[in-house]
């Protein structure tokens, strides 16, 4: 199994780290900075033996050594700085996402594309025009992270392990999008039974702000860990044909009401990519929400294709 992941920034590098050592997939790691990607590749190779891994990886600028890729992880663009929405990524990371898709296809036409870089439903937009692709095989990393971060902040709250948290996020990977408390919860309780409203209230909107947090504290980029940690859950699930449930960015045709819009809903990851696309009962408000959210991603999507003309 093989992955090629774009960009050797932060979430790349991190993402390539993830995938060899947790001896998922061998890597080739590309970006368009000469020596970067080589480096990178080159220093995690180095620390196999520690690790005690037997996975390949290699880097380089071209991208020749993606060919007989069975996914490609799109990370390469521009990260967030201290007061940017994801949106303000819009116009730089559309034309290097366009520019990079048009390369993999030449020589992985059969890959199955995770796009990563920001604003994230819309670069999987541009992605899926630009590659021709069915919507089973080009998604957005989103959901993973964002439901993730909501785990993470109620396990903090209740003091009890995450990984007991059961929850999901959907919508646009942005300011809209739409923790579902009616149907998160903890060893099987609800969590609300175990957190009052208001306070509740408060861990929604610390997941939504969860990316801007981050950039706050960092000052000088965006998240990365937990990023990498949501791509390897996808690409796991995809090359292990696990049908692990997670929501994920997909082109909606009709689910959830909503039409020709990318937009985070849960879905069966395997072999195929996409397997499936679960439909999940929401309450008004929450439909009401993702709804707004998915007419966000469409704007933005009308932007782009507006200015990039
Ligand atoms: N081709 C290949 N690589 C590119 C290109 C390109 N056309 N343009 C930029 N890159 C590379 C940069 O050289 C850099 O190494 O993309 C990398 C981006 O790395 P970072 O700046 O560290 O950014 P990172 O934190 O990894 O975030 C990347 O993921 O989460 C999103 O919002 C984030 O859009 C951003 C993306």
């Amino acid at each position: 199994m093989k992955v090629t992941v774009v960009g050797a920034g932060h979430v790349g590098a991190t993402t390539a780290q993830r995938l060899v050592e947790g001896n998922i997939a061998d890597v080739y790691l590309v970006d368009i900075v000469d020596g970067l990607a080589a480096g990178k590749a080159l220093d995690l190779a180095q620390a196999a033996p520690l690790v005690g891994h037997g996975r390949k990886i290699v880097g380089g600028t071209e991208y020749a050594g993606a060919e007989g890729s069975d996914v490609v992880v799109i990370t390469a663009g521009i990260a967030r700085k201290p007061g940017m929405s994801r949106d303000d990524l819009l116009m730089t990371n559309g034309k290097i996402v366009t520019g990079i898709v048009e390369e993999i296809m030449a020589v992985a036409p059969d890959a199955i594309l995770i796009m990563v870089t920001n604003p994230l439903d819309v670069t999987t937009h541009i992605a899926m025009e630009v590659s021709g692709q069915p919507r089973e095989r080009v998604m957005g990393m989103a959901g993973a992270l964002d439901t993730a971060r909501f785990r993470a902040f109620i396990g903090m709250e209740l003091g009890c392990a995450s990984s007991d948290v059961q929850a999901m996020v959907l919508g646009g990977h942005g300011d809209s999008m739409v923790p579902l408390a009616s149907s998160a919860t903890v060893g099987g309780v609800p969590i609300t039974q175990l957190i009052e409203p208001g306070r509740l209230e408060e861990i929604i909107q610390r997941t939504r702000d969860g990316g801007a947090e981050i950039v706050g504290l960092l000052k000088t980029g965006s998240a990365f860990y937990a990023p990498s940690a949501g791509v390897t859950e996808m690409v796991g699930s995809i090359l292990r044909n696990e049908n692990k449930v997670m929501p994920v960015s997909v082109l909606l045709q009709g689910e959830y009401g909503i039409e020709d819009t990318f937009v985070g809903v849960p879905v069966k990851l395997g072999a195929g990519g996409v397997e499936e696309i679960i439909e999940v009962k929401l309450s008004d408000d929450e439909n009401a929400a993702l709804r707004a959210s998915a007419e966000h991603v469409r704007e933005t999507v009308a932007a782009w294709e507006r200015l990039s003309k």
